[in-house]
């Protein structure tokens, strides 16, 4: 196969280098067409574009693989723990039996907030989604930690312990003030997983116990969104990282890019759209049939991914770990059992097995979540905690790589040069 790619343009014939990947996926190095043919590439949504060479995590969509570091997910889940899966993404190896014990030990030395972070939590309304109290401290961190600098490794490392450290707890706090319960500080002796679910669940006035399976299944979810190549969050990550902004402003706007409701948002849109269904009778064929009516803007959330089209292995294990968590609560619950049935609805229709679109992490992490006694509003800052491993391990990535500014640019649409018309001239 040549490794030149030759474009025509305009009479013009150049040549670009081709790049292969390590899987095999082949890219044209477009880097020089407009200094040599004064043309760009315009290419909305990103869907043919990298952005970049990456180490981390590669995923085949048509096959559904996917693997951090060459591992694959289906394995880490089994065997790993998320710490140890933070870590491997962020630094590249397996930890060694001391490395994770450093790390796990580095980490819990951060869990606590600066108590004027504790004040800050007085000033958002009541009712304010934990996804926007999440982003605003994380970035207000910045604020407390001012010393922070991008090329000093020691620097780099502090602030991703306190980043791995802190996030529960801003988290789980985000929570207490949202239902008005007093803040829990966190207990280090307990695992990453069981903290959280203590600073979520637990209340002074009786004793908390936490279910293991709820500690595992915790772990599980967090391992299988820890990172996922360019999505919109982590591209956001390294977009705002390449102007040189801190690893704090950073990962807030990777938070803000999750929120929505086509990314992370997905989780807490699945659980609306199952108690619209059911506020509305349950007939799931009735929003099936809306789904693919064309002149609705409704769609069924979680389903269809960007990447895969054939299934997301993620929400493969999830279902696995779905159905074991229902079994084991075993409380009936009517939103369940209208996923259930859309979730068959969907995979025998015409419409959703053309297009390829198959239930995606989301919708049963969604489930999950809703079993476990999680509420609505927290399940994209879940994704949050699970995703922030892989934005950090971006961010160094980007960082230690080529460091360019991102910069996209634009096919202007707009008027060509016209005439200033002062006020009084205009009606
Ligand atoms: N329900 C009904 N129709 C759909 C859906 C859906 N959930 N998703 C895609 N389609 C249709 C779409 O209308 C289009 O049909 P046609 O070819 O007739 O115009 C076709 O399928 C292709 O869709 P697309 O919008 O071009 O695909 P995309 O790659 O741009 O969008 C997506 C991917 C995930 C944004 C989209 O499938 C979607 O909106 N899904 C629902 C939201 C969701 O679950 N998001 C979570 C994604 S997984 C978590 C993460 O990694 O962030």
């Amino acid at each position: 196969m040549e490794n030149t790619a030759k474009i025509e343009i305009n009479d013009k014939s150049i040549e670009m280098p081709l790049i292969t990947g390590s899987e095999g996926e082949i890219g044209i190095d477009i880097s020089k067409l407009r200094s040599q043919t004064k043309t760009i590439t315009l290419d909305p949504g990103f869907v043919n574009t990298g952005s970049c060479e990456s180490g981390i995590t590669f995923l085949n969509g048509e096959k559904g693989v996917l693997r951090y570091r060459g591992y694959p997910i289906e394995e880490l889940a089994e065997k790993s723990n998320f710490l140890e899966v933070s870590f491997l993404l962020i630094y590249g190896e397996l930890p060694t039996p001391q490395q994770l014990e450093d790390f796990e030990s580095n980490i819990k030395m951060h869990t606590m907030l600066h108590e004027d972070v504790r004040h800050i939590y007085q000033a958002f309304p009541k009712d304010a989604h934990p996804m926007a109290i999440l982003s605003s401290i994380v970035c207000a961190l910045s604020t407390f930690y001012p010393d922070f600098s991008a090329t000093d490794s020691n620097a780099v490392d502090l602030a991703i312990w306190r980043l791995m450290g802190k996030l529960p707890t801003i988290a789980a706090w985000s929570y207490k003030k949202n239902i008005g319960q007093p803040f829990v500080y966190p207990v280090n002796e307990y695992s990453y997983t069981k903290n959280f679910l203590n600073m979520l669940f637990a209340v002074p006035a009786t004793d908390n116990e936490i279910p293991t399976e709820f500690e595992q299944a915790l772990n599980v979810l967090f391992i299988l969104h820890a990172d996922h190549e360019q999505n919109c969050s982590t591209s956001t990550v390294r977009l705002v990282g390449s102007s040189e902004a801190n690893l704090f402003a950073s990962i807030s706007s990777g938070i803000a890019a999750l929120w929505g409701p086509l990314h992370g948002g997905a989780n807490q849109a699945v659980l609306e759209m199952l108690k619209q269904i059911h506020n509305d009778g349950g007939d799931v064929q009735k929003f099936v049939k809306m789904a693919k009516d064309k002149d609705s803007k409704f769609r069924l959330m979680g389903f269809g991914h960007r990447v895969y089209k054939n299934f997301d292995p993620r929400a493969t294990i999830l279902k696995g770990y779905c159905d074991k968590i229902l079994a084991l609560l075993g409380t009936p619950d009517p939103l369940l059992d209208i996923a259930k049935q859309l979730e068959e609805a969907a995979l025998t229709d015409e419409y959703f097995i053309e297009r390829n679109l198959y239930p995606n992490v989301d919708f049963y992490s969604g489930i999950i979540y809703k079993a476990l006694g999680f509420p609505t509003d927290m399940f994209t800052v879940l994704f949050s905690l699970g995703r922030l491993p892989g934005w950090i391990a971006h961010w160094l990535e980007m960082r230690n790589g080529v460091s360019k500014i991102g910069r996209p640019r634009q096919i202007y649409t707009g008027y060509t040069e016209r005439n200033y018309a002062s006020l009084n001239q205009r009606n």
